[in-house]
């Protein structure tokens, strides 16, 4: 099983077959998950850390659960946001941390480039949960592991990505991911929502459902991120839903069989019908949570054995 990495900070670094072992790794903890005895041990007499500078259920609990299914001590930090100054307080935080020898540590932070800077201050390994606009690592192997079980494959699909493109980290790092894998690629959302210079990524670009979901196989829907807006960026969320929103009727133009995505927490009624998202024939949300303890316990699993072999070696 290929993966060279001490700290998992984003896709941009991982090589396909890195991707390939996490998901293959995680298809086993699938399978655990689903038993009454959850237990495993890759992760005996191993501290993790959970710190989260930024508001999260799913993420946070997943990454709980799965510390703790695999025999780690886990300990979760919630720290408001409001209450932390950036950059020193960050790096003390960590260094203080630091000093308590955890092994794993599991970061979100509402600023880009955070969770990199931290990496390089401490001795165990770094694991992003989400640093601001830029990058989610285990949202987009969980996601890749939804779409290879439902679709069969991970390569050759034609994915659409749609919504709050401009501040979802989300969006980034399935971006990479899909890329690397070989899908076709489109975004679609309002211009205001869309980066700059996107279209120079080898993706397509729409600004309307119809077009942009004809012969799709994943929609794969975002949350309008408004803590990350300063204003300006949608008319009203009435008219978003109208012109951006998923249901049944803009889903037509899709293939038959397209599966639909969302991340959560899901504003309904805003960026996705409310009953198209529980439809089960249709809608994977809930097979993306249960992804989310399974790739976790895989991503942890794999960076316990890089940290466990690199000590050894040191020793
Ligand atoms: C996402 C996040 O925090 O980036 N949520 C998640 O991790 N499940 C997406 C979002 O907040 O919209």
């Amino acid at each position: 099983m290929p993966f060279d990495q001490r700290h998992l900070l984003g896709i941009e670094t991982l090589r396909p077959d890195e991707i390939t072992s996490v998901l293959d790794l995680a298809e086993d903890y699938v399978a655990l998950n689903r038993q009454s005895d959850k237990h495993a041990d890759a992760l005996t007499g191993l501290t993790q850390i959970n710190m989260f500078f930024e508001n999260s259920t799913r993420t946070q609990a997943s990454f709980e659960l799965a510390g703790k299914r695999l025999g780690a001590d886990v300990m979760n930090m919630s720290v408001a946001a409001s209450s932390v100054k950036k950059g020193e307080t960050l790096i003390d935080t960590a260094m203080t941390l630091n000093a308590m020898h955890p092994d794993l540590l599991v970061v979100r932070h509402p600023h880009s480039g955070a969770v990199d800077l931290l990496a390089q201050k401490v001795n165990c390994a770094v694991l992003n949960a989400g640093d601001g606009r830029h990058e989610h690592p285990t949202q987009a192997l969980l996601d890749a592991l939804t779409i290879r079980r439902a679709k069969g494959r991970l390569h050759r699909l034609n994915i659409a990505i749609c919504g709050d493109i401009a501040h979802s980290r989300v969006a980034r790092s399935n971006l990479l991911l899909l890329g690397k894998m070989e899908n076709r690629l489109r975004l679609i959302g309002p211009p205001t929502l869309m980066p700059s210079g996107i279209s120079d990524f080898g993706v397509e670009v729409y600004d309307n459902m119809r077009d942009g979901l004809a012969d799709v196989d994943v929609v794969m829907m975002l949350r309008l991120q408004k803590e990350r807006m300063d204003g300006g960026f949608i008319p009203s969320e009435r008219e978003y839903f109208h012109r951006y929103g998923l249901d049944a009727d803009k889903l037509s133009h899709a293939k038959p069989d397209a599966i639909v995505m969302h991340p959560g927490p899901m504003n309904r009624g805003v960026e996705i019908d409310g009953t198209l998202a529980d439809d089960i024939n249709r809608s994977v949300i809930q097979d993306q949570v249960e992804m989310g303890v399974a790739v976790r316990m895989a991503a942890m699993d794999l960076l316990a054995r890089n940290l466990r072999a690199h000590r050894a070696g040191a020793a």
